[in-house]
């Protein structure tokens, strides 16, 4: 039985859903998987970006059918669970939970609690969406893995960004939970945690101008490819990793925060008096 092979590598020939895989991270996850093998459902909110997903896997020769979901909503999250369970006939082996936005530029107080509302929706309830429909097929089963894309601000205390690194947060906590309550079951959980990655991320999110101008700039200067991201996580998730942080600027963010937690949040201060973060007020 499969659950029972611990040599055997989740990432290869999955039935997976990826969800926000129209795109950047999600589509490099997609693309991955169905090149180790796979066949893969590509969720997004934006139907004709899943349907370009579908079409650079199949053309590749893989497997892929285009889903729109919105994560942000649970009635569309069960729909996404009961309609790729019926073309993989039967429960998927591997969920990503991807989808998330971008939000930004004000401090706690400034932010519009709408704004608020919108961020915690998509990125930390799009995941509690996907985990809700889909652990318990997979402890059912006995086998497979949730990845879940958190990011560096979960733990990394950006200031101007609660929103986003409250939601992340939060689904750094849900993996942490869920890998606990998981333990022995065959179902493995990773959280992948990066910095800047090349995607369409600041594009569609609500980010102040000048944040927005900030980030790209980072982007183009130390962002690494979805790809990169991608392969890196999946093969840390075959080999049992609950954390991945990919870039050496995470692992050095990450490391100061746990060894020195004081010290990292008085720098994060640094930067909202005086340093790039700060918002001119
Ligand atoms: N790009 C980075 O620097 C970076 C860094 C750390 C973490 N992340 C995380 O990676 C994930 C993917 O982001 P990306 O950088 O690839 O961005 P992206 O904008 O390129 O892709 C995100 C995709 O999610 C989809 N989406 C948005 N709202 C959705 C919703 N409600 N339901 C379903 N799909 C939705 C979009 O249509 C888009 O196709 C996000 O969770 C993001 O927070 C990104």
């Amino acid at each position: 039985m499969i659950g029972l092979n611990s040599g055997h590598r989740r990432s290869r020939d999955a039935n997976a859903v990826v969800t926000g895989a129209g795109s950047g991270i999600g589509q490099a996850f997609a693309v991955e998987i169905a090149r180790r093998g796979g066949s893969v459902v590509v969720s997004d909110i934006n139907e004709s970006a899943a349907q370009r997903t579908v079409d650079v896997i199949t053309d590749q020769g893989g497997k892929a059918m285009a889903l729109r979901c919105d994560v942000s909503s649970p009635q569309e999250v069960a729909v996404l669970s009961r309609e790729a369970q019926g073309w993989f006939v039967g429960p998927p082996t591997l969920v990503v939970n991807n989808a998330g936005v971008g939000a930004g530029g004000q401090m706690i107080g400034d932010t519009p609690l709408e704004d608020w509302r919108w961020t915690m929706g998509i990125n930390l309830w799009g995941v509690v969406h996907g985990c809700h429909e889909f652990v318990p097929l997979l402890r059912a089963a006995g086998y497979g893995g949730i990845i879940n894309v958190a990011s560096a601000a979960a733990f990394g205390a950006a200031p101007r960004m609660a929103q986003y690194n409250v939601s992340k947060a939060g689904v750094l906590a849900l993996s942490e939970t869920l890998s606990a309550e998981l333990s022995g079951t065959g179902v493995h959980v990773s959280v992948v945690c990066p910095t800047f990655v090349k995607t369409n991320i600041l594009d569609n999110g609500r980010i102040t101008a000048d944040l927005t101008a900030l980030a790209a700039r980072l982007m183009r200067l130390s962002g690494v490819s979805a790809t990169r991201v991608a392969r890196t996580t999946l093969d840390a998730h075959d080999r049992g990793a609950l954390y991945v942080v990919p870039q050496p600027d995470a692992k050095a963010a990450w490391a100061m925060k746990r060894h020195l937690p004081r010290t990292y949040t008085r720098g994060a201060g640094l930067l909202a008096r005086v340093g790039p973060l700060n918002d001119g007020g």
